[in-house]
C-alpha cells in the first residue's frame, strides 16, 4: 500500500487527519513514504547536508568531542551516538579524522550511529535500526546534525482569534487542508510555555516530539555532552508574525523548494526549521545544562576553520581539486545557507564548561593550525563548476534572499 493509499485510507476510516499525522506518512510509511528506499541527501537527491559538502564539518566535530573527552578526563571508552545518522558520511569523516587528534582519543572513541530507517553504509560501524533511543548511562556524547528538522510537526492557525490545527481531508476525491479544533492540548501548552500569541491569520509548526526527544536524550546520557545541529530559530524570532506568517513548512524535490506538502507524496522531503528555544528548555526540564547555541558559521569559525581554508591553499593540489575543496568550505558557513544553521550543546553531569565551539579560544585554534586539512572523497559533493546538481539551477539559487517570492522568509534552506 502506497503512502497515498493509506493516507486516503485512515481519511475515509476517520474523516480526517492531523497535518502531523499525514507528514508522518508521506515521510515515513514503509512502502513508498519519503525516506523508505531512497537515499535522499547529495546530488542525486533532493537536498544536501553539511557533511557532504566538505569533510571539515566532521572534522572540527572531531576536535570538539575531543576537547569533550578532555573536560571529561579521557574516559577509556567515549561513546558518540549520533541520531539520525542518514548514510554515515558524518560518522566517517569524524572516526577517520580523529586518529590526527592528541592522546588516545580515536581508541577510546565508540561510534554508534542510529536511524529509523535503512540506509546504504558506508562504514562498518555499528549501526543501530531505531525510532528512538535505546540507550541508557551512557558516557560521550549524543550528537545530530538534521535530525529535528525530520521530524513530522503538527500545524496551528489563529482563526478569528481561536487557535485551530490543520488538518488534512478529502474534498471530491482530492486531499485538501482544513481547519479544526487542535488535536492535542499540548500544542496550546507548547505556545503558552513559549510565551507565544500568534497574531490572526499566522500558521505556526509545532515539534510536539521534541518532549521526547529531551527526554530519551537526558535519560540515555549519564555523563557527558549533546551536540544539535539543525535549521531553525529561537522562538521569537521563528514565530514572528512580521517576517514568518505563514511558517517555515517547505518541500524539496530535486534541489527545487516549494511549500506544497500534499503533492508527490513519498516523492519529496517537508521540513520545517527547528523552534530551538524549545529545544533547549525542555532539555533543561530534562536535566541537561544549556552550554550555548551558536551559528554553525560561529562554531566552526571558533574551531579554526580558517587554518583549514589556508591549509587547502596552501596545497600543490589539481586546480578542480582546489577549486572543489575551497567552494566547499565557503558552502559551510555560507550566510543565508549552512552558515546560518544553529549549534546547540548541552550538558549533563560535566558542569559548566566553556566549549571551544561556542566561543574562539587560542587552544583549538592552536591545535587545528597543527592538524591537516581534510580533504573531499568520492562520496562527498564536489562544489567546483559552481553548478553542481548538472541541472538548470545556479549555484547561487540555493541561497537566494529572503523576498517576496519567498513570502515565509524561510531564506530557502538547502535543507
Ligand atoms: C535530513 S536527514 C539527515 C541525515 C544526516 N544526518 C545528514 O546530515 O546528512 C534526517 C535523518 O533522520 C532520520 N530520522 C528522522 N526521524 C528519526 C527518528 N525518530 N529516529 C531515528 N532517525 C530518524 C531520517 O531517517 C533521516 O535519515
Amino acid at each position: 500500500m502506497s503512502a497515498e493509499t493509506e493516507v486516503k485510507r485512515r481519511i475515509q476510516e476517520k474523516g480526517k487527519i492531523t497535518f502531523e499525522e499525514f507528514m508522518s506518512i508521506a515521510l515515513y510509511w514503509p512502502q513508498g513514504g519519503y525516506y523508505a528506499g531512497r537515499e535522499p541527501v547529495g546530488a542525486v537527491g533532493d537536498y544536501y547536508t553539511s557533511p557532504a559538502v566538505h569533510p571539515a564539518f566532521g572534522a572540527l566535530l572531531a576536535v570538539q568531542l575531543y576537547q569533550m573527552w578532555e573536560i571529561m578526563e579521557r574516559p577509556s571508552v567515549f561513546t558518540v551516538l549520533e541520531l539520525g545518522a542518514g548514510n554515515g558520511l558524518l560518522s566517517r569523516d569524524i572516526t577517520g579524522y580523529a586518529s590526527h587528534l592528541p592522546g588516545s582519543f580515536a581508541r577510546t572513541l565508540r561510534y554508534v550511529c542510529l536511524d529509523r530507517r535503512q540506509v546504504t553504509r558506508l562504514l562498518d560501524s555499528n549501526r543501530v535500526l531505531a525510532d528512538a533511543i535505546p540507550f541508557r548511562g551512557l558516557e560521550g556524547c549524543v550528537l545530530s546534525n538534521e535530525y529535528l528538522d525530520a521530524f513530522a510537526v503538527h500545524q496551528v492557525v489563529m482563526d478569528s482569534g481561536v487557535l485551530k490545527e490543520v488538518h488534512v481531508a478529502l474534498e471530491d476525491g482530492n486531499l485538501a487542508q482544513v481547519l479544526d479544533e487542535p488535536a492535542d492540548a499540548a500544542l496550546a501548552r507548547r505556545l503558552d510555555f513559549l510565551g507565544i500569541t500568534l497574531t490572526e491569520g499566522q500558521t505556526a509548526e509545532i515539534n510536539l516530539g521534541l518532549e521526547k526527544w529531551a527526554g530519551d536524550l537526558s535519560g540515555a546520557l549519564e555523563h557527558g555532552f549533546t551536540l544539535t545541529v539543525d535549521y531553525g530559530r529561537t522562538a521569537p524570532d521563528l514565530y514572528n508574525p512580521e517576517l514568518r506568517r505563514r511558517g517555515t513548512l517547505v518541500t524539496y524535490h530535486q534541489h527545487v523548494q516549494t511549500d506544497a506538502p500534499l503533492r508527490r507524496i513519498g516523492e519529496q522531503d517537508i521540513t520545517a526549521q527547528v523552534d530551538f528555544t524549545s529545544a533547549m528548555r525542555l532539555g533543561e526540564d530534562a536535566g541537561l545544562s544549556t552550554l550555548g547555541l551558536v551559528k554553525q558559521s560561529e562554531f566552526l569559525a571558533n574551531m579554526g576553520l580558517g587554518h583549514f581554508q589556508r591549509h587547502t591553499r596552501g596545497q600543490d593540489l589539481p586546480p578542480r581539486h582546489m577549486r572543489a575543496n575551497l567552494a566547499g568550505l565557503v558552502d559551510l558557513v555560507r550566510p543565508g545557507g549552512l552558515g546560518d544553521f544553529k549549534v546547540l550543546a548541552h550538558g549533563k553531569n560535566v558542569g559548566l564548561p566553556d566549549l571551544w565551539g561556542l566561543e574562539q579560544s587560542t587552544e583549538s585554534q592552536r591545535l587545528v593550525e597543527s592538524l591537516p586539512a581534510p580533504l573531499l572523497t568520492p562520496e562527498h559533493l564536489w562544489l567546483d563548476q559552481g553548478n553542481p546538481f548538472g541541472g538548470e539551477v545556479e549555484f547561487e539559487a540555493f541561497w537566494p534572499e529572503s523576498g517576496p517570492e519567498n513570502p515565509g522568509g524561510t531564506e530557502s534552506q538547502p535543507n
